[in-house]
């Protein structure tokens, strides 16, 4: 069998980690919701269930893939006897993630290549429309946004490709550094327009009332970001530390991850929501207009410079969405490669796999393009016949995204808790970190957790969501 190659440093593995868990729903995601959802009394909760469910649930996927040294599908198969299928639950998620999440990229390169006609005056730029009108044209035209979906696509299936170090590391190592000082020249620019504590204070002013409102939705919708945000239930992190080697910490990697990913979304709010407040009174302050249409206004109103700014910005969201959307891929194409490699096969499969499973993903991402985020009519509620819907029916974008971060993600991640402390035993995991030679110093809290705490909790997001779509 052929040797499987897996990261070659730690640096290397940890930008390709923190590449996956920073992406849209940082950047997105996280101001809107933490905004939506009360501030700072969200940003607690968040944080609460990051330590609570997020870190447990990292170490624990990273330690299976690692111990077995296989993806995700596999990996169940050999750890356990009643979960069997949940790999394939873990690799159909990030299926479904990639139709949409190919489409949003999409519009981040296409809003890059707006900002650059703007910057030349040339007469693919906004020609003095605001970005209410252009996103109403670009929504209007479901051919542009199949094209953007398939640049988009067509990069991440070239990344992965270029096969685990040749292709993510690399990419990685150098994307997230760069991601991480474009980051900080918005936040300067965003945080020292006139007006910008406006955004400051939505996002950090505690406000409790949504808490005492609605606790349960407020922990739902934090609880399924963090999810989201973590890249967790989904084979991916079982994935990456199926290639991690068996002398670096899983521990102190998952908190890195952690708390890299939770600092960016911080970052990405004080990026995104003073500029917005400022330079935008009447914009949306959610939703996905905040990203192409407030956003793509601030950029306009700060003459030719806003260009720059502008092809910066989308740049670096494209690229953070690049490095997630290559982790999806890569789970669906490891399993594929370590399948020939059982059966023998000789030969380089990784390439063919990742046409193959590229374009597969691409069918379902082709109907979200083609959707226009409900705006074409052929929305799910229309092919189910149901009146009135719900925002879950409304388009195939959040159809889609209610199926795997609202259901399935909180689902995977909550049964391989009650695996690995019910049925494996903790201690599977803690044999496989202190392979490493580290003595797994939080064995005691990552046992409760994994047993009561992080299941119970997993339970309450899950009964908030389902009653959110559905009751
Ligand atoms: N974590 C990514 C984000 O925050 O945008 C999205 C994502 C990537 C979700 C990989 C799930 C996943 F498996």
């Amino acid at each position: 069998m052929e040797e499987r190659k897996g990261f070659k440093s730690t640096f290397g593995f940890l930008m390709a980690a923190v590449g996956s868990a920073v992406g849209l729903g940082n950047i997105w995601g996280f101001p809107n919701k933490m905004g939506a959802n009360g501030g700072f009394a969200f940003l607690l909760i968040y944080l609460v269930l990051a330590v609570l469910c997020g870190y447990i649930v990292m170490v624990g996927e990273l330690a299976i893939g690692r111990k077995t040294g296989k993806g995700a599908i596999a990996t169940y198969q050999i750890m356990s006897r009643k979960f069997k299928w949940l790999g394939w639950m873990a690799t159909a998620s990030p299926f479904l993630i990639l139709s949409f999440y190919c489409v949003l990229g999409g519009y981040c390169i296409k809003y890059m290549v707006l900002n650059v006609g703007n910057l030349f005056n040339a007469a693919f730029g906004t020609n003095g429309l605001s970005g209410a009108e252009v996103f109403g044209n670009f929504m209007g035209n479901p051919t542009e946004g199949v094209i953007f979906a398939v640049i988009f696509v067509l990069l991440t299936i070239l990344i992965v490709m270029g096969g685990v170090s040749g292709g993510i590391e690399k990419f990685c190592s150098v994307g997230m550094p760069a991601l991480a000082v474009m980051l900080v020249i918005i936040i300067i620019r965003s945080c020292t327009l006139p007006g910008a504590v406006e955004g400051l204070k939505f996002m950090f002013v505690p406000n409790f009332e949504p808490l005492k409102e609605n606790f349960l939705g407020v922990l739902a919708t934090a609880g399924g970001q963090m999810f989201f945000s973590l890249s967790l239930g989904m084979g991916v992190m079982i994935t990456y530390g199926s290639y991690l080697d068996k002398k670096k910490s899983i521990t102190q990697n998952a908190l890195v991850i952690v708390i890299f990913d939770t600092l960016v979304a911080l970052m990405a709010g004080l990026a995104v929501l003073p500029a917005a407040f400022a330079l935008d009174p009447d914009g949306s302050k959610g939703g996905p207009k905040l990203l192409y249409i407030t956003l793509q206004n601030v950029f306009d109103s700060m003459g030719t410079i806003g260009a720059v700014f502008g092809i910066i910005f989308y740049f670096l969201v494209t690229l953070a969405a690049i490095t997630s959307s290559i982790s999806l891929l890569e789970v669906i194409v490891t399993h594929f490669v370590d399948k020939a490699a059982e059966k023998g096969k000789t030969g380089d499969k990784r390439k063919v796999y990742s046409v193959l499973a590229g374009l597969a993903a691409s069918v379902l991402m082709v109907l979200v393009a083609v959707d226009c985020l409900g705006s074409t009519g052929i929305h799910p509620a229309v092919l189910l016949g149901i009146e009135n819907p719900k925002t879950w029916a409304a388009d195939w974008l959040d159809f889609f995204d209610m199926l795997s971060e609202g259901i399935m993600m909180p689902l995977g991640a909550m049964l391989m808790c009650i695996m690995i402390g019910w049925e494996i035993g903790p201690e599977v995991v803690r044999d496989e970190v202190e392979r490493s030679g580290f003595k797994m110093k939080i064995y005691t809290f990552f046992k409760i957790c994994v047993r009561f705490i992080t299941p119970v909790l997993m339970v309450l997001v899950l009964y908030g969501q389902i009653k959110e779509f559905f009751l």
